[in-house]
């Protein structure tokens, strides 16, 4: 009836979502302070993330939301800036090592066990002024930070996310340019970045494996985004082969080259090198990985680490005018079922994560899998009475009961997004998807418990919903 003992029940934040303190004691400006003070209507109201939640003064309440879903572990991210302001470890900021080395004694003190994100979209500004996640040289400046890091925390941190949704960040951020630095670049930018974050990924793992993995024994891992994606017309072979591409140029584009082999799935090297050269380039947009890279690539995490929100389905869409951008160079179409709930932008599909646990078990080898982030956002005004949303966690339960049971998945833990209503990127504090309400017009951010909060805890108490299945 329960789920497996020892099952990790978590919830996570992010920095910049959640903190505030955005040029407090020395932190120095991230993408995103950039992006939200540039204005331009680019973000709902033109919110900014300055105070947000004010966690970086207020992680006593914090606290004391973690200890009343008494959660097993929390998910968390290192605000890069506010540790090394230009990004380098020329210079680094006491008070930021001061700030984070209190939650994690905190959580250590209370039995709850930190997981680590490293970088969840904020790149220090100094970076991105020198070329951002486009550079090469954003490598070593990742690779010097996880570094820091890990010297300054491993001793006490063990579960480590280098990269948060490498995947859907560099699509967003510079393929797309809907996430700073803003500049689309589609169907080249996405492909560069991803390229360059894959190898500071596997250059960070490996400055865990060899410098601090004997003594401090802990595990590294990136963390990807994935929805998953069913043919629009079941029957029809172009659309199955459609929904296949879309989990190819998603996830595993980047899951086959860490846990597989150090390379790109084939359909996406070749749909890209078809694509590209019918729009007249000389060689493809897809960079190629040498074969020391390869090498250094393959095999750099300890355990998968997924995000799952939604789902959808997928048609074939010829890309017949040599349209650039990812999905373009995928021929897909992807769409929601007009019969699937919407909330607040997202397209409720609870059973959709069984069948991307099963996926991520059959292609890669049965790994252990973290689900680090799943959610549902209500839009602002939120009722604290959120009895439909819990139902959709309480359905997502089912599902990953009978993932563990019945598909026998190896998933150790499961991370809900979010602790508290916090900045959701582009779209502001308009959508919230916290197990704790706050009111961002009060000085005081007071946290408040929605009903899925008193509902989570017992899950957690009860290790599994009550009467299951
Ligand atoms: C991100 C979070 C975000 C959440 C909800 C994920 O893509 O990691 O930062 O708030 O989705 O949209």
């Amino acid at each position: 009836m329960a789920f497996p003992a020892g099952f990790g029940w978590g919830a996570a934040t992010a920095a910049y979502q959640v903190e505030g303190g955005w040029d407090a004691d020395g932190k120095g400006p991230n993408v995103w302070d950039t992006f939200t003070h540039q204005g331009g209507e680019r973000i709902f109201k033109n919110q900014t993330g300055d105070v947000a939640c004010g966690s970086y003064t207020l992680w006593e309440e914090d606290l004391k939301c973690i200890k009343q879903l008494g959660l097993t572990h929390y998910r968390f991210s290192l605000s890069w800036s506010r540790l090394l302001p230009d990004g380098t470890t020329g210079f680094i900021n006491q008070k930021g090592i001061d700030y984070y080395n209190k939650i994690i004694d905190d959580l250590l003190a209370n039995q709850v066990t930190p997981i680590v994100t490293l970088y969840h979209f904020d790149l220090p500004q100094a970076l991105e002024d020198k070329g951002g996640w486009l550079s090469v040289a954003t490598i070593e400046s990742f690779n010097e930070y996880a570094r820091f890091c890990f010297s300054t925390f491993g001793d006490r941190v063990k579960q480590w996310i280098t990269i948060n949704e490498a995947n859907l960040f560099a699509l967003l951020a510079y393929d797309l340019g809907m996430f700073p630095p803003a500049i689309p670049h589609q169907g080249t930018g996405g492909y560069q970045a991803a390229h360059n974050l894959i190898k500071a990924h596997a250059r960070a793992w490996h400055s865990y494996d060899s410098l601090f993995r004997k003594e401090q024994k802990g595990m590294v891992s990136l963390s990807l985004f994935a929805g998953w994606v069913e043919p629009a017309d079941p029957n029809s072979v172009s659309d199955q082969e459609a929904a296949k591409r879309t989990l190819a140029f998603h996830l595993d584009f980047f899951a086959k080259p860490i846990f597989i082999d150090g390379d790109y799935p084939e359909v996406v090297k070749s749909q890209v090198a078809a694509m590209s050269q019918k729009q007249g380039y000389p060689s493809s947009r897809l960079p190629e990985f040498t074969e020391e890279e390869k090498r250094m690539i393959k095999g750099t995490a300890d355990f998968f680490a997924v995000q799952y929100y939604s789902s959808s389905l997928v048609k074939h869409q010829e890309n017949d005018k040599g349209e650039l951008g990812i999905f373009q160079d995928a021929e897909i179409e992807i769409f929601p079922d007009p019969s699937w709930i919407n909330l607040g932008g997202i397209y409720v599909v609870p059973w959709g994560i069984r069948k991307l646990l099963k996926y991520i078990k059959d292609t890669y080898n049965n790994p252990v899998i973290y689900i680090t982030e799943n959610g549902f956002p209500q839009g602002d005004p939120a009722p604290l009475d959120d009895t439909q949303r819990w139902e959709y966690f309480r359905q997502t339960f089912q599902e990953l009961f009978k993932a563990i049971h019945l598909d026998k998945v190896d998933l150790k833990l499961y991370c809900a997004w979010a602790l508290l209503d916090n900045f959701e990127w582009r779209q502001g504090y308009s959508l919230r998807f916290g197990f704790f309400h706050v009111d961002f017009e009060d000085p005081e951010r007071r946290r408040v418990p929605y009903t899925s909060a008193k509902e989570y805890a017992k899950v957690i108490r009860n290790n599994g919903l009550e009467g299951h299945p």
